[in-house]
């Protein structure tokens, strides 16, 4: 059953804090990552120096992050591919090349042409997969499972954060193999890692400010989300949630690629959700936004206290996300985004979880 939620993507959503403890304990042992469980040997890490990450749709969002993880943390060079998009393209796939294939059912036809494709050119295939026993699952060399456990609602919540999680993990591993990371920020990582449930059970103790916040969407037919690195690929799943269950028309741009085109769209009233959560970014982001509310836009900011700055938006469109080691935003954020998508399409009246034109598992290519 839903758990006494009215959807099941709202029980899903609240799902996440055991899902992603459930993911993730397993692979900390004795204050060290492991992946001894899977048959993952050290090498895997060591000699692959080029990863290549191959999924659809939300996980292959969860590829994104996990390409910024690799580079921050473990200086290993990584490409995310899109899969229908990889298998027709000749991909360059020279040894030295890991394939790492994300996928909640196991069973997306594009994804599986896409990993049978590599292993014909010699790739190794390791895959984040949920559905114990899937078809992906069995044709990848290597297999990490996600414990979210089942996901019913067509978009995709807590699948998104485990794979997430597992990135995490997996670039914490690799660079601690490559002599990259000293204990203490092995275990500071870790120690980020394992907030993250209680982190989140934050976000939604504040959901019904969430809710409210989401008013702005309803009178609109599209919107824009803006931020810079690992926030905008946040945005980019944030996007297509809000695409997917309430039929907004919804973009995400790299906040400095608006007045390279997109700017000229942005008018009087337009919704522009900004998500600015890394320090190292959130001058230029500030900049950005003023960029917009110049254009008219109303903007909803999403970021956390040592950011905050104050940019003349009303209270009630201002989400102040819990505090975090930066690369680790990643899961508050996600959770908001979720909640707004979840609170338009069910203030919209639709079916949250059964979305017009689109099932669970995609089996035609
Ligand atoms: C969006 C969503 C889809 C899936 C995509 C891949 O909410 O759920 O974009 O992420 O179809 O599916 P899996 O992960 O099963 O391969």
């Amino acid at each position: 059953g839903k758990g006494g939620y009215p959807f099941y993507m709202e029980k899903e959503i609240h799902e996440q804090p055991d899902a992603i403890k459930d993911t993730v304990s397993p692979h900390i042992v004795n204050g060290k990552t492991s992946f001894a469980e899977e048959g993952i040997p050290d090498s895997l890490f060591r000699e692959n120096q080029n990863i290549v990450v191959i999924a659809c749709g939300t996980a292959m969002h969860a590829g994104l992050i996990g390409q910024q993880l690799f580079h921050t943390l473990a200086n290993i060079h990584t490409d995310v591919a899109i899969a229908s998009e990889f298998t027709y393209t000749n991909p360059v796939i020279k040894p030295g090349t890991l394939v790492i294939a994300v996928s909640q059912s196991g069973e997306t036809i594009d994804t599986l042409e896409a990993i049978k494709f590599a292993k014909k050119k010699g790739a190794k295939v390791l895959s984040i997969v949920n559905v114990k026993g899937s078809t992906i699952a069995d044709n990848s060399d290597y297999c990490i499972y996600t414990h979210a456990g089942p996901e019913i609602a067509v978009a995709s919540t807590k699948a998104f954060t485990s794979q997430a999680s597992v990135f995490y993990l997996l670039a914490i591993h690799a660079a601690r193999l490559n002599g990259l990371l000293s204990t203490e920020e092995v275990a500071h990582y870790l120690d980020e890692l394992n907030r993250i449930p209680e982190i989140i059970t934050q976000i939604l103790d504040k959901k019904s400010f969430i809710q409210k916040m989401t008013n702005k969407f309803l009178s609109h037919d599209q919107a824009f989300m803006i931020g810079r690195g690992l926030d905008y690929s946040l945005l980019l799943e944030g996007s297509l949630k809000l695409k997917e269950i309430s039929y907004i028309h919804s973009e995400a741009y790299a906040s400095g690629e608006l007045k390279h085109g997109t700017i000229a769209l942005i008018t009087n009233g337009i919704p522009v959700v900004a998500l600015v959560t890394q320090s190292a970014l959130a001058s230029k982001e500030y900049s950005n936004i003023r960029e917009v509310q110049s254009r008219g836009a109303s903007v909803l900011l999403i970021t956390r206290q040592s950011l905050y700055k104050d940019m003349n938006i009303p209270e009630e469109d201002t989400f102040i996300l819990p505090e975090m080691d930066d690369l680790f935003m990643t899961f508050p954020a996600a959770v908001v985004m979720q909640l707004i998508a979840y609170y338009t399409s069910s203030a919209k009246g639709y079916d949250v979880d059964k979305p017009r034109n689109l099932a669970k598992v995609v089996t035609v290519e």
